[in-house]
């Protein structure tokens, strides 16, 4: 079945840059009456899954929202499991990583994050800065409005500081002031779990994606659900706020 969706795919009209919300761990476990450890357990499968078809089919970005800033406010003891399977995940595939050229890197207030982590972070950003294959991001303690908010407390010092005007700011110079300043905007956003919301992820960057949602919950999300959504973008009419016929015309 998934052989036959992956010969579907126009290879010239890939999403560069995949972004996901990867919604629907704990539903998923308590639906088998295990607990909501499992299912993060059973997510980060899926997550070894995108990843590799990303890398397989040839999208160049995948962005993955792991932890949000909201998400600190869930009970200790399921937060402290979210860090050690992140921290078993980083140990796991570094290597992989590494052999398959994925450049790692993660963006939120990872100042948050425990030490540990932290230093794990930086030494797989740091192993596989020269991955040419896939860009991975982790989103990790991160809020979409914190990162805009920092980006404007950035740009306030610089003008203080005298280094710009505030006439300098334009669109281009506010997004070099946030996390994703070297990823290009997502082509499409992917939210597993049957919910239709955003929740402060990348606020700024989905200004013109496409979104895609699916009730499939997060866990059961595997080869075959990502080469739908790929294939559903493949099937949109990317306007711009032109006509279809001016879009026509450039082609
Ligand atoms: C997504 O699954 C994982 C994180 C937010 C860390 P959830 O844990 O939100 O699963 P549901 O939404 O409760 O089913
Ligand atoms: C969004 O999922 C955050 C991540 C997937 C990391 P949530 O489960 O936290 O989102 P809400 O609270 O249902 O909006
Ligand atoms: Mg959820």
């Amino acid at each position: 079945m998934s052989a036959g969706l992956r010969q579907k795919l126009d290879p010239d009209r890939l999403p560069r840059h995949v972004a996901i919300i990867m919604d629907g761990n704990g539903r998923w476990a308590q639906r088998r009456g295990l607990s909501r450890i499992r299912g993060h357990q059973e997510g980060a499968e899926s997550v070894r899954t995108v990843v590799r078809l990303c890398r397989e089919v040839g999208v160049a970005y995948l962005t993955l929202y792991a932890f949000s800033e909201e998400n600190w406010q869930r009970p200790p003891l399921e937060v402290q499991a979210l860090m050690q399977l992140l921290g078993r995940y980083l140990q796991q595939e570094i290597a992989e990583m590494v052999e398959n050229q994925i450049a790692f890197r993660a963006i939120g207030d990872l100042s948050r994050l425990p030490a540990k982590i932290q230093r794990q972070l930086a030494a797989t950003t740091a192993a596989t800065g020269g991955g040419q294959a896939l860009t991975l991001t982790l989103a990790l303690s991160y809020g979409a409005r914190s990162e805009i908010v920092l980006a404007a407390r950035q740009l306030a010092a610089k003008v203080r500081a005298g280094l710009l005007t505030p006439e300098d700011i334009d669109r281009e110079l506010f997004a070099q002031h946030l996390y994703t300043k070297d990823l290009p905007d997502p082509d499409l956003l992917i939210r597993t779990s049957g919910e239709h919301r955003i929740s402060n992820f990348l606020l700024w960057q989905l200004a013109y994606t496409e979104l895609y949602f699916t009730d499939t919950l997060w866990p059961d999300f595997r080869e075959e659900e990502f080469l739908a959504a790929l294939l559903d973008f493949q099937r949109r009419d990317r306007r711009f706020g032109l006509t279809q016929e001016q879009i026509e015309a450039q082609l």
